[in-house]
């Protein structure tokens, strides 16, 4: 199966410090994806590589070919997935405005029918639950419908080097178990979702929110 794991954070600005905090969490999320599920595909999914334009012009709202080809080929991508990894920081209480500018380029039926996973980081004591729990109502207003377990990382600057190895001290083992239970069942709803999907094209069942809001059978 295909993975993508989407990073939300842009930040290159300091004070907090360090900034991008979020990638070496990002990269030991990575790191034990390639361990311990090496049978899948998995990419990241940088929002610092995208063309985020202040001026918000969804994906879905203009004519593919008029849209930057960085996000049609995003859309493709994420087409093509079994499921999503959401790596985001919490910025007061909320998720990453990054990962969700990045999330809304795309209409709900690329991500439909699909599962993902909430990781949260920070620097603080509480890992990002706060931002991990809005995380659950916009993910599944998307369509990926998270599953019921997620990864938390706090004071992720303590525990992670920048590269994603573990600190001198911290259980690397410890910390792979903890994103197992999380990765397990976003694995699991994968697989069910996919061999589902093909017994039953679930576009063709409930059609797909594209341009107007009749399409959702609404009376
Ligand atoms: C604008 C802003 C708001 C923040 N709000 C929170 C917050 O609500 N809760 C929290 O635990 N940390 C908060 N922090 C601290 C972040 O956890 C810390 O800066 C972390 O490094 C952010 O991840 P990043 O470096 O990947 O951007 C905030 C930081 C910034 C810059």
């Amino acid at each position: 199966m295909k993975f993508l794991v989407f990073l939300g954070t842009v930040r290159d600005s300091t004070p907090p410090k360090p900034a991008r905090l979020g990638v070496r969490v990002v990269e030991s999320i990575l790191a034990c994806l390639q361990s311990r599920y090496e049978e899948h595909e998995i990419e990241l999914i940088d929002a610092l590589d995208y063309p985020l334009e202040a001026v918000f012009k969804p994906h879905f709202a203009y004519p593919k070919s008029k849209a930057p080809s960085e996000l049609n080929h995003l859309a493709e991508k994420i087409e093509n997935a079994d499921g999503f990894v959401m790596v985001s920081p919490e910025y007061n209480h909320s998720m990453s405005p990054a990962l969700a500018n990045l999330l809304n380029h795309f209409g709900s039926s690329l991500f439909s029918y699909k599962p993902s996973a909430i990781v949260t980081y920070s620097a603080g004591q509480w890992g990002g639950m706060r931002a991990a729990v809005a995380m659950r109502a916009f993910l599944s207003e998307l369509g990926c419908l998270p599953v019921s377990a997620m990864i938390h990382v706090p004071k992720a600057q303590e525990v992670f080097e920048a590269n994603g190895n573990p600190q001198a001290g911290e259980d690397q083992d410890a910390w792979f178990d903890y994103f197992g239970r999380t990765l397990n069942q976003l694995v699991w709803w994968a697989q069910a979702a996919r061999e589902q999907r093909a017994q039953v094209d679930p576009h063709e069942l409930v059609r797909d929110f594209r341009t107007h809001p009749s399409e959702r059978n609404a009376p």
